[in-house]
């Protein structure tokens, strides 16, 4: 691989940033920082952005009493903010509104209704609105969306424009099949597959009813369903952005369980539709729940990113977020969990490591600066295959093994050649650790490097505080 493409899903704007939506990013940052030391700045593209049209972000504009267009800037810049206070390295920030997409959605569509792929139709069935989709009987739990049980399905009868999935779909299973493109987990794999089997229907790629949208270039009256408008700017970022045409097709679409049919199925689709290559892995992770709820505003549950930023730090909290379950689970969050966590892996861990070791290391004057940095394989690959999780406990086995030998060596016991020798052990050791945590923790990798990098080291402020 000689160019590495990542994207995370564009968040919707009706909602603001919550642990859930920094869990995903932060997975893509940490691909990002990875690939860009392995391939280089230039090689390395990490696309993040806002979802900004459609009719639920109409209704919730309205709610706020604001035109929809003030209200997707206000809140698209909450995520702006939220992604720069957990040190995310998105090299752009796309919105849905931003009329150099809009541009390439209208060229796109045009060009597969050029190809035969839409007709017109009528659509009659249940919409929801939480999901922004069509529901079909066998998708309803108590006549209700299972996502959004508190909000009524509308039915709808009108006018649209359809997508042939239908005639697609012998061609998307073929290329899943054939490894054209992955999906993963392998789980996850296979229940599209299944789906696929099982027979798929056309898909409504407009509507009548929403004006808060991009109009469809051949009938004004109808503007482009904010699912395909959104999937787009995956691709359109690459077209209107100078220098980033050759990152299509995308290395990696990150995304949780609950929209991996659309990334799976219909935007490979859509694609193959316009003759254009296949995005490589599409990875689906898991859905975070709150002490064992759903996060939503009704339960007041949700989480900022901020608040664990305010009460953890921000290389904690990334910490925090991506050590906890394996990427691909589901998982439960506790913020009582998350202190423990602190104070034994962090605090404790890390934190006292390094705060006895650069005591000590006060008693030698001159450190060697020759240990080379030596790639860890080990950690190259957990994070090649989205193993987050075991390339944060492969480090702090590492930080383990580090106070065990401190432990065992006992250097403040020792003096001369013997301390040296001793501490340039475990300082080597922590110099590796710093270089493994670049990815995960960016700031601490650098004080580390900073702090344990050169020929003196001195005690420094700690680097976390015990809660
Ligand atoms: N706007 C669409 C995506 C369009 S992409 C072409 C959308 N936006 S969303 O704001 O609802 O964000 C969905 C994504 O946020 C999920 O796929 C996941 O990445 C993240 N998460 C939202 N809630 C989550 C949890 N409770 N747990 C984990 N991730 C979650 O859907």
């Amino acid at each position: 691989m000689d160019k590495f493409y990542v994207t995370t899903p564009i968040y919707y704007v009706n909602d603001v940033p919550h642990v859930g939506h920094a869990y995903t990013i932060l997975a893509a940052d940490i691909l990002a920082r990875h690939y860009r030391t392995r391939l280089g700045n230039q090689n390395t593209f990490f696309l993040t952005g806002t979802d900004e049209h459609g009719a639920k972000v109409a209704q919730s504009a309205q709610e706020h009493d604001q035109t929809p267009q003030q209200y997707a800037d206000e809140v698209s810049e909450q995520f702006r903010a939220a992604w720069k206070s957990l040190d995310i390295s998105n090299d752009f920030f796309i919105r849905t509104t931003d009329v150099r997409h809009e541009k390439v959605v209208q060229e796109f569509l045009q060009k597969l209704y050029e190809n035969g792929f839409i007709y017109e139709g009528t659509y009659k069935g249940l919409y929801c609105v939480g999901c922004e989709r069509f529901l079909t009987e066998s998708d309803l739990v108590n006549g209700k969306c299972p996502l959004h049980p508190n909000k009524e399905p509308i039915y709808q009868e009108e006018k649209n424009y359809f997508f042939k999935l239908k005639e697609l779909a012998p061609k998307i299973l073929a290329a899943i099949k054939n490894g054209e493109y992955k999906i993963l987990p392998e789980s996850r794999r296979n229940e599209v597959v299944s789906k696929l089997e099982g027979g798929i229907e056309d898909v409504s790629i407009s509507r009548a009813g929403v004006a808060w949208g991009i109009a469809v270039p051949w009938d004004k009256e109808q503007t482009i369903y904010v699912w395909v408008d959104a999937l787009l700017n995956y691709y359109s970022a690459t077209r209107f952005l100078e220098g980033k045409n050759e990152f299509w097709p995308a290395t990696v679409h990150l995304m949780a369980k609950d929209i991996l049919w659309f990334h799976s199925v219909i935007w490979p689709a859509l694609l193959l539709a316009a003759n254009l290559p296949l995005p490589k892995i599409i990875f689906a992770h898991g859905f975070f729940t709150i002490n064992g709820q759903k996060m939503s505003k009704s339960l007041g549950n949700v989480i900022a990113p901020q608040h664990l930023i305010n009460e953890f730090g921000t290389d904690a909290s990334r910490y925090l977020l991506m050590s906890e379950y394996p990427f691909g689970n589901d998982g439960d969050l506790s913020l009582e969990r998350f202190k423990e966590k602190y104070n034994s892996d962090l605090a404790n861990g890390l934190g006292n490591l390094t705060s006895r070791l650069a005591k000590l290391c006060e008693r030698v004057d001159r450190f060697s600066v020759s240990a080379k940095h030596v790639e860890c394989q080990k950690n190259n690959t957990f994070i090649e295959n989205f193993q987050f999780d075991e390339a944060l406990k492969h480090i702090w086995n590492e930080i383990s093994a580090a106070d065990k030998f401190m432990n065992e060596k006992k250097p403040w016991m020792l003096a001369g050649p013997e301390l040296q020798a001793a501490l340039e052990d475990v300082v080597g050791r922590l110099r590796h650790i710093a270089d493994d945590l670049v990815p995960f923790m960016p700031a601490t990798a650098e004080a580390l490097r900073k702090q344990f990098g050169g020929e003196k080291i001195v005690s420094g402020p700690a680097l976390f505080l015990r809660k």
